[in-house]
């Protein structure tokens, strides 16, 4: 039963890798188009919740073409060392020279690599960040408890995804707008037939923000505390590893 659980998981993570792969030349543009530019401000929101004192060190996880890292990077310049991992590497191919224009240097890198399986020593960075990639992750819970391990002890992990609105007219204008007219305005750009489907279908699957924040309490982390960023739309979530 054990074999079977993790091929499945397995297979949910290729198909990802595989769609971020594929769609990866208009992830940026379809980002602000869909977004209407709120994904700026939302990762804005998600670095300046990071409150990171000189000489600190960032892992970015599913960083795909960078944009937390960019941003990290502007709000504190070279006083902040990051790291970005992603296992697609179109996502990665993109986010190389992006990452360079943004200040270069040996204060920033990127890995290939699966959040899974980080290729870093234990209690090596003070903060950690996802941005909307756990809703792609199976096994959240698994997945938190390897960036507990990564962070030091008073580290800090924030997290960014979507989320839907709660209520009222803006509940409904927004489901209209996410289930039916994204897909297909990220069909026509994109190009992919069903990359645009599965992202409402994988936010709907997405737990309610108060459950998301006990599985991280559930992992070990304190201080758990959730945003509604855009009347929920994007939900940020902020947990400390404890000191001792
Ligand atoms: C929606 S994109 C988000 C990219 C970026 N964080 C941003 O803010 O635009 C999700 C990314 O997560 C990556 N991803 C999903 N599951 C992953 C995993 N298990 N390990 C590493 N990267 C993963 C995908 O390859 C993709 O680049």
């Amino acid at each position: 039963m054990q074999d079977l659980g993790l091929s499945m998981n397995r297979n949910e993570l290729e198909f990802v890798r595989e769609m971020f792969d594929r769609i990866a030349p208009h992830y940026d543009f379809l980002n602000r188009l869909l977004s209407l530019r709120q994904d700026v401000y939302w990762r804005k929101t998600l670095v300046a919740s990071l409150e990171l004192a000189p000489g600190t060190r960032v892992l970015d996880t599913a960083c795909g073409t960078a944009d937390v890292g960019i941003e990290i990077k502007r709000r504190y310049g070279g006083r902040v060392s990051v790291t970005g991992i992603d296992f697609a590497p179109q996502m990665l191919r993109l986010a190389k020279p992006k990452f360079r224009d943004a200040g270069g240097g040996a204060a920033i890198g990127l890995a290939a690599a699966d959040a899974f399986d980080l290729p870093f020593a234990a209690a090596g960075f003070d903060a950690i960040t996802m941005a909307f990639g756990i809703r792609n992750i199976q096994d959240k819970s698994t997945v938190l408890k390897r960036f507990l391990d990564q962070l030091k002890p008073g580290g800090r992990l924030a997290i960014l995804e979507l989320g839907t609105p709660d209520r009222g007219m803006a509940r409904h204008a927004y489901l209209f707008y996410f289930n039916r007219l994204l897909p297909l305005i990220g069909r026509l750009f994109s190009k992919h037939n069903f990359a645009y489907t599965y992202l409402p279908d994988s936010v709907a699957r997405f737990p309610a923000a108060g459950e998301f924040a006990r599985m991280m309490r559930r992992a070990g982390f304190e201080h758990v505390r959730y945003r509604p960023l855009t009347k929920g739309v994007t939900v940020l979530f902020v947990g400390d590893k404890p000191v001792v």
